[in-house]
């Protein structure tokens, strides 16, 4: 008798398990624009053409006084631009700002049929979701929007960390998460002033060796909170991301911390400079080295079970189920 050999659930077509309910989307990076400046607006067809999202920035790094003319500034893209396959997203103001009700009611009245989801800062649990969820509801059934806008939060309150494992299953709109390091440094009273990265302190020491100087390892700032989001992410289909990454002049930097995510199952990151975009398209697109090791132990085990040696190493179940994801991912990459 054969076994069943896939212990996943069922997937759709081509998703990279477990991201099954999603539709199957490239967004491994999600590009910032702010929409009160012309200038930037400008720049969208092309930028388009070469992101997997485009995201209009409402929020923090847009001035008070530009709220409402970053508001009507994405409304104008949404109304102007063909985003193709490209994701058209927003990042709206926090739910208890003065700003966070008009930029919901506006934007899904004006472009709601071109709006593929709402990023909503600074989420406390599952309650900011299911108030904008009935929000959604409400505007899609009047302005008879034809698909539901999904909803993305951005993890970076102490008490969001602590309920992301409900944040993550609050509704069926959920799309995904991004790590915030900024306003979650914030929270927890770290003693940093940077957006996202390492710091030159955070670091061990390697072993005394006599007279030698001893080197220091920096430590990955985020390695805790981005495993502890991808576990409530995956455990609940949806997606994980890293967030920013502030020092747009160490491309290294921003690729090493984009890489970490990435290798503990992030699909995607922010790209809030032009310069971050290909780091974040090489990054999250599988190493060609990786895919060719990975298929080899696909068509070693056309079954998906049992083990085998390939260059020396034992691969089992567990590891086909691996490899899949890598290859499920090229081959979405390459389509
Ligand atoms: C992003 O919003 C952050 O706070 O890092
Ligand atoms: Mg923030």
């Amino acid at each position: 008798m054969k076994l069943p050999r896939n212990f996943f659930k069922p997937l759709a077509i081509g998703a990279p398990a477990p991201y099954r309910d999603l539709p199957v989307r490239l967004e491994r990076m999600i590009h910032f624009v702010p929409p009160h400046l012309e200038k930037l607006r400008a720049k969208v067809p092309d930028l388009a053409k070469q992101v997997d999202v485009v995201l209009g920035n409402l929020e923090d790094a847009i001035p008070i006084d530009a709220k409402e003319a970053a508001r009507a500034g994405f409304i104008a893209l949404g109304h102007a631009v063909d985003f193709g396959s490209t994701g058209l997203w927003t990042r709206i103001n926090a739910l208890n700002s003065p700003w966070a009700l008009d930029d919901v009611i506006e934007i899904v009245g004006a472009i709601g049929n071109k709006l593929d989801v709402i990023m909503l800062p600074k989420v406390d649990g599952p309650w900011d979701i299911a108030y904008l969820d009935q929000l959604l509801a409400q505007l899609e059934a009047r302005h008879a929007i034809g698909k539901p806008i999904l909803i993305h939060a951005i993890l970076e309150t102490a008490e969001g960390v602590k309920n992301v494992e409900a944040i993550a299953s609050a509704s069926p709109r959920m799309h995904g998460m991004s790590l915030g390091p900024a306003d979650l440094a914030a929270s927890r009273a770290m003693k940093t002033t940077r957006v996202g990265g390492g710091h030159p302190d955070y670091k061990v020491l390697a072993d005394a060796d006599g007279d030698a100087p001893r080197a220091g390892y920096q430590q990955d700032l985020w390695h805790y909170t981005v495993g502890k989001m991808v576990d409530a992410c995956a455990a609940n289909g949806i997606k994980p991301f890293y967030g920013p990454f502030g020092d747009f002049g160490d491309l290294a930097a921003c690729e090493s911390q984009f890489r970490n995510a990435f290798l503990q199952g992030c699909v995607g990151a922010w790209s809030l400079h032009p310069t971050q975009i290909d780091i974040a398209k090489r990054v999250f697109s599988p190493d060609p080295g990786e895919v060719a090791f990975a298929l080899k132990i696909l068509e070693a085990m056309p079954d998906g079970a049992g083990a085998v040696m390939i260059d020396g190493k034992m691969q089992d179940d567990a590891t086909w189920k691996q490899a899949k994801v890598i290859v499920d991912l090229a081959r979405i990459v390459a389509a």
